[in-house]
């Protein structure tokens, strides 16, 4: 897609860890495996370490984000320069897999292959917390706007099917961007999900 996450991985390097997560972790059972999805300036594989997982994976394909991985020395902490497209989600894995604002950027045509192998990595009981935008956010990246995929709400309730919904916010709102400034029409979904 040649998008380049390099400013917004700069911006993003002292936030909190994303609401999303923070939420979900009151759901987990174990903290033995997780996954970051799109792992970008790393802090949520950090609040994950924080957090006391035995094993915290992450993975991204921009070299900004491995450049944030190498500064975390922490022997529980390996990192994957890697697409989801091109990762090797194995079977009942993770008890926890993070992906925010990641599935956007998964390619079209591979995102339900994807989305069926992250379910399938997930253990019994393992947890799925998602940041997606939804079909009326605005198109914040204009050159690549097809590329980018947008979520009805129907459509946002079809990913978690045969999953236990913990949580799921829809919110709209107007603000500005924290990486270009501009005043940005955001529509987005916050869903927390039980593998059965
Ligand atoms: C909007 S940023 C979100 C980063 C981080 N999750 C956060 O909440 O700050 C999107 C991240 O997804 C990564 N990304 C883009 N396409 C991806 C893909 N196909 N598979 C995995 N990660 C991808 C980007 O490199 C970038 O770090």
């Amino acid at each position: 897609m040649g998008i380049s996450w390099e400013k917004y991985i700069a911006v993003t390097r002292q936030r909190p860890a994303r609401k999303p997560l923070v939420d979900a972790l009151q759901y987990v059972d174990k903290k033995e495996h997780a996954l970051n999805i799109g792992a970008g300036a790393h802090m949520d594989s950090r609040y994950l370490l924080e957090s006391g997982f035995d094993k915290v994976t992450s993975i991204d394909p921009d070299p900004a984000s491995q450049l944030c991985a190498e500064e975390i020395h922490d022997p529980r902490f390996e990192f994957y320069l890697t697409k989801a497209e091109d990762y090797n989600f194995k079977p009942n894995t993770y008890d926890l897999i993070s992906a925010q604002m990641v599935f956007p950027y998964i390619e079209r045509s591979s995102f339900p292959r994807v989305l069926c192998e992250i379910k399938a990595s997930l253990t019994e009981r393992g947890i799925l917390t998602v940041w997606i935008f939804g079909d009326r956010n605005g198109k914040m990246l204009a050159k690549t706007k097809n590329d980018v995929l947008y979520f009805s709400r129907e459509e946002t309730e079809a990913l978690f099917s045969g999953m236990e919904v913990l949580d799921f916010i829809e919110e709209e709102k107007d603000q500005s961007s924290p990486v270009h400034g501009k005043m940005t029409h955001y529509h987005e979904f916050f869903v927390i999900a039980r593998k059965k």
